[in-house]
Protein backbone atom coordinates (compact mmCIF):
# COMPACT_ATOMS: atom_id res chain seq x y z
CA UNK A 1 0.00 0.00 0.00
CA UNK A 2 1.17 3.33 -0.71
CA UNK A 3 0.69 6.26 1.71
CA UNK A 4 0.66 10.08 0.18
CA UNK A 5 2.88 11.81 2.51
CA UNK A 6 4.41 15.03 1.25
CA UNK A 7 8.23 14.20 0.92
CA UNK A 8 9.72 16.55 3.82
CA UNK A 9 7.76 14.05 6.04
CA UNK A 10 10.33 11.59 5.62
CA UNK A 11 12.98 13.53 8.00
CA UNK A 12 10.78 11.82 11.00
CA UNK A 13 12.46 9.20 13.09
CA UNK A 14 11.65 5.56 12.70
CA UNK A 15 9.93 3.64 15.12
CA UNK A 16 10.54 0.08 16.26
CA UNK A 17 9.56 -1.75 19.42
CA UNK A 18 9.61 -5.18 20.79
CA UNK A 19 8.71 -6.63 24.13
CA UNK A 20 11.66 -5.99 25.10
CA UNK A 21 15.19 -6.53 23.77
CA UNK A 22 14.69 -8.56 21.11
CA UNK A 23 13.91 -6.29 18.44
CA UNK A 24 17.55 -5.14 18.62
CA UNK A 25 18.63 -7.97 16.83
CA UNK A 26 16.33 -6.01 13.94
CA UNK A 27 17.04 -2.69 15.17
CA UNK A 28 20.94 -3.41 14.11
CA UNK A 29 20.26 -4.48 10.57
CA UNK A 30 17.75 -2.01 9.86
CA UNK A 31 20.85 0.73 11.26
CA UNK A 32 23.54 -0.84 9.12
CA UNK A 33 21.11 -0.98 5.84
CA UNK A 34 19.50 2.56 6.42
CA UNK A 35 22.17 4.20 8.13
CA UNK A 36 20.82 7.75 7.36
CA UNK A 37 17.57 7.04 9.59
CA UNK A 38 16.73 8.31 12.74
CA UNK A 39 14.92 5.37 14.98
CA UNK A 40 13.21 5.38 18.57
CA UNK A 41 13.68 1.98 19.95
CA UNK A 42 10.90 1.29 22.49
CA UNK A 43 11.57 -2.05 24.58
CA UNK A 44 8.14 -2.54 26.67
CA UNK A 45 9.84 -4.70 29.14
CA UNK A 46 6.78 -4.52 32.07
CA UNK A 47 5.21 -6.28 29.30
CA UNK A 48 7.94 -8.87 28.51
CA UNK A 49 6.92 -11.46 27.55
CA UNK A 50 4.28 -11.08 24.80
CA UNK A 51 4.20 -15.14 23.72
CA UNK A 52 1.90 -16.96 26.34
CA UNK A 53 -0.75 -13.80 25.95
CA UNK A 54 -3.84 -13.39 24.08
CA UNK A 55 -4.65 -11.71 20.97
CA UNK A 56 -6.97 -9.22 22.50
CA UNK A 57 -4.16 -8.63 25.61
CA UNK A 58 -1.23 -7.71 22.91
CA UNK A 59 -3.51 -5.73 20.74
CA UNK A 60 -4.52 -3.28 23.72
CA UNK A 61 -0.87 -3.45 25.26
CA UNK A 62 0.82 -3.12 21.37
CA UNK A 63 -1.63 -0.06 21.03
CA UNK A 64 -0.10 1.86 23.91
CA UNK A 65 3.49 1.47 22.49
CA UNK A 66 2.28 2.46 18.95
CA UNK A 67 0.12 5.57 20.66
CA UNK A 68 3.93 6.58 22.53
CA UNK A 69 5.56 6.41 18.76
CA UNK A 70 3.29 8.56 17.25
CA UNK A 71 3.74 11.44 19.95
CA UNK A 72 7.02 11.19 18.75
CA UNK A 73 6.50 11.70 15.59
CA UNK A 74 7.16 8.65 13.96
CA UNK A 75 6.72 8.42 9.77
CA UNK A 76 6.92 4.19 9.69
CA UNK A 77 7.01 1.64 12.70
CA UNK A 78 9.09 -1.72 12.51
CA UNK A 79 7.03 -4.48 14.76
CA UNK A 80 10.36 -6.17 15.69
CA UNK A 81 8.31 -9.03 17.35
CA UNK A 82 6.75 -11.85 15.70
CA UNK A 83 4.12 -12.26 18.40
CA UNK A 84 2.83 -8.78 17.97
CA UNK A 85 2.68 -9.29 14.53
CA UNK A 86 1.18 -12.07 14.62
CA UNK A 87 -1.93 -10.62 17.02
CA UNK A 88 -2.32 -7.40 15.99
CA UNK A 89 -0.49 -5.91 12.60
CA UNK A 90 -4.11 -5.75 10.86
CA UNK A 91 -5.22 -4.21 13.44
CA UNK A 92 -2.21 -1.52 13.35
CA UNK A 93 -2.44 -1.07 9.57
CA UNK A 94 -6.42 -0.77 9.77
CA UNK A 95 -6.33 1.89 12.78
CA UNK A 96 -3.36 4.02 12.31
CA UNK A 97 -2.55 6.10 9.00
CA UNK A 98 1.41 5.37 8.77
CA UNK A 99 2.98 2.37 6.99
CA UNK A 100 3.76 -0.88 9.28
CA UNK A 101 6.72 -3.31 8.97
CA UNK A 102 6.00 -7.03 10.44
CA UNK A 103 8.26 -9.78 11.14
CA UNK A 104 7.32 -12.94 9.22
CA UNK A 105 8.76 -16.17 9.77
CA UNK A 106 10.73 -17.22 7.06
CA UNK A 107 8.82 -20.29 5.82
CA UNK A 108 9.27 -20.06 2.32
CA UNK A 109 13.40 -19.32 2.32
CA UNK A 110 14.20 -22.15 4.79
CA UNK A 111 11.45 -24.71 2.24
CA UNK A 112 13.02 -23.67 -0.92
CA UNK A 113 15.97 -24.16 0.15
CA UNK A 114 15.81 -27.69 1.98
CA UNK A 115 17.32 -31.11 0.63
CA UNK A 116 16.26 -33.39 3.23
CA UNK A 117 12.43 -31.79 3.17
CA UNK A 118 12.21 -31.21 6.84
CA UNK A 119 12.65 -27.44 8.49
CA UNK A 120 11.63 -26.31 12.05
CA UNK A 121 10.28 -23.34 13.14
CA UNK A 122 11.15 -22.02 16.61
CA UNK A 123 8.72 -19.35 17.68
CA UNK A 124 6.49 -18.22 20.66
CA UNK A 125 3.37 -19.59 21.50
CA UNK A 126 2.01 -16.95 20.41
CA UNK A 127 3.19 -16.44 16.48
CA UNK A 128 2.13 -19.99 15.81
CA UNK A 129 -1.45 -19.60 17.26
CA UNK A 130 -1.19 -16.57 14.61
CA UNK A 131 -2.91 -17.23 11.11
CA UNK A 132 0.11 -14.90 9.70
CA UNK A 133 2.30 -18.41 10.29
CA UNK A 134 -0.55 -20.79 9.17
CA UNK A 135 -1.11 -18.73 5.98
CA UNK A 136 3.46 -18.69 5.39
CA UNK A 137 3.15 -22.35 6.00
CA UNK A 138 0.34 -23.47 3.54
CA UNK A 139 1.47 -20.97 0.76
CA UNK A 140 5.37 -21.91 0.77
CA UNK A 141 5.89 -25.15 2.32
CA UNK A 142 3.42 -27.48 1.15
CA UNK A 143 5.72 -30.33 -0.17
CA UNK A 144 8.70 -30.26 3.11
CA UNK A 145 7.41 -31.22 6.70
CA UNK A 146 8.14 -28.74 9.11
CA UNK A 147 8.69 -29.45 12.64
CA UNK A 148 7.44 -26.36 14.95
CA UNK A 149 8.94 -25.87 18.35
CA UNK A 150 7.67 -23.33 21.05
CA UNK A 151 11.15 -21.61 22.79
CA UNK A 152 10.60 -21.95 26.00
CA UNK A 153 12.00 -19.92 28.33
CA UNK A 154 14.11 -18.66 25.19
CA UNK A 155 12.82 -15.14 26.07
CA UNK A 156 12.99 -15.10 29.64
CA UNK A 157 17.09 -16.59 29.63
CA UNK A 158 17.35 -13.49 26.55
CA UNK A 159 15.88 -10.94 28.98
CA UNK A 160 17.90 -11.74 32.00
CA UNK A 161 21.01 -11.97 30.46
CA UNK A 162 21.64 -16.04 31.05
CA UNK A 163 22.58 -16.38 27.22
CA UNK A 164 26.08 -17.73 28.39
CA UNK A 165 24.84 -19.78 31.37
CA UNK A 166 25.67 -23.54 31.18
CA UNK A 167 22.08 -24.44 32.31
CA UNK A 168 20.86 -22.48 28.87
CA UNK A 169 23.12 -24.74 26.44
CA UNK A 170 21.92 -27.61 28.54
CA UNK A 171 18.57 -26.32 27.69
CA UNK A 172 18.77 -25.46 23.88
CA UNK A 173 20.03 -29.18 23.74
CA UNK A 174 16.81 -30.39 25.02
CA UNK A 175 14.83 -28.44 22.50
CA UNK A 176 16.93 -28.86 19.73
CA UNK A 177 17.12 -32.82 20.06
CA UNK A 178 13.89 -33.70 18.62
CA UNK A 179 14.06 -31.70 15.78
CA UNK A 180 17.77 -33.33 15.03
CA UNK A 181 16.36 -36.58 15.05
CA UNK A 182 13.78 -35.19 12.43
CA UNK A 183 16.84 -34.38 10.22
CA UNK A 184 16.19 -30.80 9.98
CA UNK A 185 18.17 -28.96 7.73
CA UNK A 186 17.17 -25.38 8.70
CA UNK A 187 16.02 -23.71 11.32
CA UNK A 188 14.09 -20.52 11.38
CA UNK A 189 14.26 -17.92 14.28
CA UNK A 190 10.72 -17.25 14.42
CA UNK A 191 10.88 -14.56 17.41
CA UNK A 192 13.31 -11.42 17.50
CA UNK A 193 15.00 -12.40 20.38
CA UNK A 194 16.52 -15.62 19.24
CA UNK A 195 19.23 -14.46 17.36
CA UNK A 196 21.14 -13.91 20.57
CA UNK A 197 21.10 -17.16 21.26
CA UNK A 198 23.09 -17.91 17.91
CA UNK A 199 26.31 -19.08 19.12
CA UNK A 200 24.54 -21.96 21.62
CA UNK A 201 22.18 -22.85 18.68
CA UNK A 202 25.14 -22.61 16.08
CA UNK A 203 27.05 -25.53 18.86
CA UNK A 204 24.11 -27.43 19.35
CA UNK A 205 23.17 -28.09 15.98
CA UNK A 206 24.77 -29.94 13.31
CA UNK A 207 26.76 -28.10 11.21
CA UNK A 208 24.86 -28.81 8.06
CA UNK A 209 21.63 -27.18 9.77
CA UNK A 210 21.10 -23.52 8.33
CA UNK A 211 20.03 -20.99 10.80
CA UNK A 212 17.68 -18.19 9.34
CA UNK A 213 16.88 -15.34 11.22
CA UNK A 214 14.38 -12.91 8.92
CA UNK A 215 15.04 -9.87 10.36
CA UNK A 216 17.43 -8.68 6.67
CA UNK A 217 14.64 -9.81 4.79
CA UNK A 218 12.09 -7.33 6.33
CA UNK A 219 14.44 -4.90 6.67
CA UNK A 220 14.89 -5.16 2.72
CA UNK A 221 10.87 -4.81 3.14
CA UNK A 222 11.24 -1.82 4.97
CA UNK A 223 13.73 0.00 2.54
CA UNK A 224 11.06 -0.57 -0.14
CA UNK A 225 7.86 0.48 1.74
CA UNK A 226 10.10 4.00 2.68
CA UNK A 227 11.01 4.02 -0.99
CA UNK A 228 7.61 3.72 -2.05
CA UNK A 229 6.03 5.95 0.43
CA UNK A 230 9.14 8.81 -0.72
CA UNK A 231 10.03 8.55 2.89
CA UNK A 232 12.80 7.59 2.68
CA UNK A 233 16.28 9.62 3.70
CA UNK A 234 19.00 10.18 1.58
CA UNK A 235 20.86 12.80 3.75
CA UNK A 236 21.49 12.85 7.15
CA UNK A 237 25.34 13.57 8.71
CA UNK A 238 24.79 11.92 12.03
CA UNK A 239 21.12 9.98 13.09
CA UNK A 240 20.30 9.60 16.53
CA UNK A 241 18.80 6.49 17.88
CA UNK A 242 16.84 7.00 20.73
CA UNK A 243 16.26 4.30 23.51
CA UNK A 244 13.19 3.73 25.61
CA UNK A 245 11.86 0.89 27.97
CA UNK A 246 8.77 0.35 30.00
CA UNK A 247 10.59 -1.41 32.45
CA UNK A 248 14.00 -2.28 33.66
CA UNK A 249 15.92 0.36 31.40
CA UNK A 250 19.74 -1.34 32.86
CA UNK A 251 18.68 -4.56 30.72
CA UNK A 252 17.96 -2.76 27.75
CA UNK A 253 21.32 -0.41 28.49
CA UNK A 254 23.69 -3.49 28.47
CA UNK A 255 22.19 -5.23 25.44
CA UNK A 256 22.64 -1.50 23.35
CA UNK A 257 25.87 -1.67 24.75
CA UNK A 258 26.77 -5.15 24.02
CA UNK A 259 25.30 -4.89 20.17
CA UNK A 260 27.25 -0.54 19.56
CA UNK A 261 29.72 -0.41 21.94
CA UNK A 262 28.33 2.86 23.25
CA UNK A 263 26.50 3.63 26.30
CA UNK A 264 23.30 5.51 25.01
CA UNK A 265 20.98 7.20 27.29
CA UNK A 266 18.01 5.04 27.86
CA UNK A 267 14.77 6.82 28.60
CA UNK A 268 12.12 5.89 31.31
CA UNK A 269 8.99 5.31 28.60
N1 LIG B 1 10.66 -10.90 20.53
C1 LIG B 1 9.40 -11.49 20.50
C2 LIG B 1 8.99 -12.15 19.25
O1 LIG B 1 9.59 -11.90 18.23
C3 LIG B 1 8.54 -11.51 21.68
C4 LIG B 1 8.78 -12.56 22.64
C5 LIG B 1 7.88 -12.44 23.84
O2 LIG B 1 7.74 -11.36 24.38
O3 LIG B 1 7.31 -13.48 24.19
O4 LIG B 1 8.09 -12.94 19.22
Amino acid sequence: MVFFIPSKMGNRPIGIFDSGVGGLTVWREFVKALPKEDVIYYADSVNCPYGPKSQQEIIKIVDEVVQFLLAKNVKMIIVACNTATAAAIDYLRFTYPIPFIGMEPAVKPAALNSKTKSIAVLATEGTFNGKLYLETKNKFASDVEVHIKVGDKLVDIVENNKIYNPETALHIEELMAPLIKRNIDHLVLGCTHYPFLLEILQQVLPPEVKIIDPAPAVIKQAAKVLTENKLLRTENEKPEYEFYSSGNSEILKSFVFKITKINYKIQTA
